[in-house]
């Protein structure tokens, strides 16, 4: 199957997911379980949200799919997570051993996307997901994974 023809199909499969989803955190475990088991190099699927009103802020893992990781509370100004968290931006990471602020998950992670999650225009949280393979995350993964974040940003305005 073209790689388009799978990004579109899963699309599909996480717009019937929110829509079937009553809570927030339904869409994040949904959205975890079908990016994990379709996109085959999705090999640690994950949401980080900022805790409310925690000083200084920090981002707690909540639904994840994949090993488990030391890294659940990680403050804005560490790793991946935070820069992608601090600036509101996708950070793409084709290889991990090259970029300085990389916190480790697994040793077999080689490339990283985070997107952030915004909630009426702020950053509530966001999704963060790992390869075994170097640069897995090119244009359409990342508009899908960008698709992703927004819909659980929808949801959380409608929470
Ligand atoms: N690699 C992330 C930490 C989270 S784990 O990958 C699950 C980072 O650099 O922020």
């Amino acid at each position: 199957m073209p790689v388009s023809t799978r990004i579109e199909e899963v699309r599909n499969e996480i717009t019937a997911l929110a829509q079937a989803s009553s809570t927030a955190t339904e869409v994040m475990q949904g959205v975890c379980r079908v990016l994990h088991q379709r996109m085959l190099k999705y090999n640690w699927v994950g949401f980080y949200m900022l805790e409310s009103g925690a000083t200084p802020p920090m981002l707690v893992l909540e639904a994840f799919v994949g090993a488990m990781t030391p890294h659940t509370r990680i403050p804005l100004n560490q790793g991946i997570c935070g820069a992608a968290a601090s600036s509101g931006k996708t950070i793409v990471v084709d290889d991990v051993s090259k970029d300085p602020r990389y916190l480790a998950c697994s040793l077999e992670t080689k490339s990283e996307i985070v997107v952030p999650i915004f909630v009426r225009g702020q950053v509530a949280g966001e999704l963060d997901i790992d390869s075994h393979f170097a640069a897995a995350f090119g244009t359409e993964d990342q508009q899908l994974v960008q698709y992703c974040a927004e819909v659980v940003g929808k949801k959380l305005e409608k929470a």
